[in-house]
C-alpha cells in the first residue's frame, strides 16, 4: 500500500480534505502518515493505521519515506520544505494546495474533470509535482470548461464575488464578528418598527467607519455590509494577483498558451471580496468564436461533467439554486443566467458558483491521489 504523507490536515482546507477522503474511503487504499508542524510525537488521528504517531513536518528523512505527500499546510511550508526534499533525492509525488509551485514548468495544475489529458501526459513524462489551482479558476472551469474544450472561447471576462474563506479561517470569523457588531449597534432601532431607516443607516456607517484596527485586522477594512474590489497582492499596472491568476492559470490548466506553443486565450476581469462565507461566485462574459445557438451552449455545459448543474435562466430557479447559500458544502457547480448579451450573437453571459473549499481546494487533491494510486 502506498505510504501517503498528510501535511496541514488540521487546517481549514485540510479538514475539508480529510472529511472528503473519509467520505470517499480513500483511506482504505493507503497507509497514511500524518505530519505536524507543532505536535510531532503526538497521536495521529483515527484514520491512522500502523503509523499512529505524528511525524515532524520538517523532518526530511521522515518525509522521504512517503510515496506521495499531500500538503494543505500553505505556501511558506512548501517554499521551505519542498526544495530541501527534492534536493535530498526524494522522487515521490508532491500534491499541493498552495500556489507556490503552480506556475513552474514542471508542475501541473490539477483539475482532472477539466484537464485529465494534461495530467496523463505529464504523468507519462515522469511528472511528480501536482498543484491545485486557484479556487476561483477551478470553480469557473468546473462550470464552463466545456466551452473551452470545444474551442469556442475567443476571450472571457470574469467579475468575481469571492467569499471570506478565500482569505482563511480568521477572515471568516472577522466577517461574522463585524456583522454582529453592526447589528448590535442598531439593535434597539431595528426592534422598533417605527424607527427611521436612514437613522439606522447613519449609525451603521458610523460603526463601520469606526471599526478598530483589531476588528479589521484580516481584511484591512470593513467587509461586513461592504465589499473590497482588490484581492491579494498588487502586481503593478493596476492588476491584482488574483486577477492575473485568472488568465495565467486558466490557460495552464487547459494546456494552452505560453509553454505549450499555442496562443493563450485572454481571460481578465475584476476580483472582488464580498461578505459570503465559502462560495466564490462569478459573472462571466464570453466572446465566442462564432454564433452558437443558446440551446447548444447549454447542452455543452450541462453534459460536461457529473457536478455541473445548468440552472434555467428564470428568476425562480436562479434565486433558489444559484446562490452561495444553496451551494455551500456541496460539490455541485451551478451555472445559470446563461444568455446571449446585447453586444451581439457571439457574446454570451453566464453566472457560476462553487464551494471554494471543495472544488476550489480539497477535491482536486484527493482526486489526484486516486489517479496516482491507479
Ligand atoms: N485567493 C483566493 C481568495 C483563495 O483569496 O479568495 C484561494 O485560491
Amino acid at each position: 500500500m502506498a505510504l501517503v504523507g498528510l501535511v496541514g490536515w488540521r487546517g481549514m482546507v485540510g479538514s475539508v480534505l480529510m472529511d472528503r477522503m473519509v467520505a470517499e474511503r480513500d483511506f482504505d487504499l493507503i497507509e497514511p502518515l500524518f505530519f505536524s508542524t507543532s505536535n510531532a510525537g503526538g497521536a495521529a488521528p483515527a484514520m491512522a493505521k500502523n503509523e499512529t504517531r505524528l511525524q515532524d513536518a520538517h523532518d526530511i528523512a521522515a518525509l522521504k519515506r512517503c510515496d506521495i505527500i499531500i500538503t494543505a499546510q500553505g505556501g511558506d511550508y512548501t517554499t521551505e520544505v519542498f526544495p530541501k526534499l527534492r534536493a535530498a533525492g526524494w522522487k515521490g509525488h508532491w500534491v499541493d494546495a498552495a500556489s507556490t509551485l503552480r506556475m513552474k514548468d514542471d508542475a501541473v495544475i490539477i483539475l482532472d474533470p477539466v484537464n485529465l489529458p494534461v495530467i496523463e501526459n505529464a504523468l507519462a513524462q515522469g511528472g511528480r509535482n501536482w498543484v491545485g489551482g486557484n479556487c476561483t479558476v477551478s470553480c469557473m472551469l468546473m462550470g464552463v470548461g466545456a466551452l473551452y474544450k470545444a474551442g469556442l472561447v475567443e476571450w472571457m471576462s470574469s467579475m468575481t464575488y469571492q467569499a471570506a474563506s478565500g482569505g482563511g479561517a480568521q477572515h471568516m470569523r472577522e466577517l461574522l464578528t463585524q456583522f454582529g457588531t453592526l447589528n448590535a449597534s442598531v439593535r434597539a432601532l431595528l426592534d422598533d418598527p417605527k424607527s427611521a431607516i436612514l437613522e439606522i443607516d447613519r449609525q451603521v456607517i458610523d460603526t463601520q467607519r469606526g471599526l478598530s484596527a483589531e476588528a479589521t485586522q484580516q481584511f484591512g477594512v470593513p467587509l461586513g455590509g461592504s465589499l473590497i474590489p482588490w484581492i491579494d497582492k498588487d502586481l503593478g499596472a493596476g492588476v491584482s494577483r488574483e486577477e492575473w491568476k485568472a488568465g495565467a492559470e486558466t490557460n495552464k490548466i487547459l494546456g494552452i498558451g505560453e509553454g505549450f506553443g499555442t496562443p493563450a486565450i485572454p481571460v481578465d476581469g475584476f476580483c472582488v471580496r464580498v461578505g459570503a462565507m465559502r462560495c466564490h461566485s462569478q459573472a462571466l462574459t464570453f466572446k465566442l468564436k462564432k454564433d452558437v445557438p443558446l440551446a447548444d451552449v447549454e447542452a455543452l455545459i450541462a453534459q460536461d461533467n457529473d457536478w455541473v448543474k445548468l440552472v434555467p435562466n428564470t428568476r425562480e430557479a436562479t434565486i433558489r439554486d444559484l446562490t452561495p447559500v444553496a451551494v455551500t458544502g456541496t460539490l455541485g457547480i451551478p451555472v445559470g443566467r446563461v444568455r446571449k448579451l446585447a453586444m451581439g450573437p457571439e457574446y454570451l453571459g453566464a453566472f457560476t458558483i462553487g464551494d471554494q473549499l471543495l472544488w476550489g481546494a480539497a477535491e482536486p487533491l484527493r482526486r489526484m491521489l486516486r489517479i496516482l494510486l491507479q
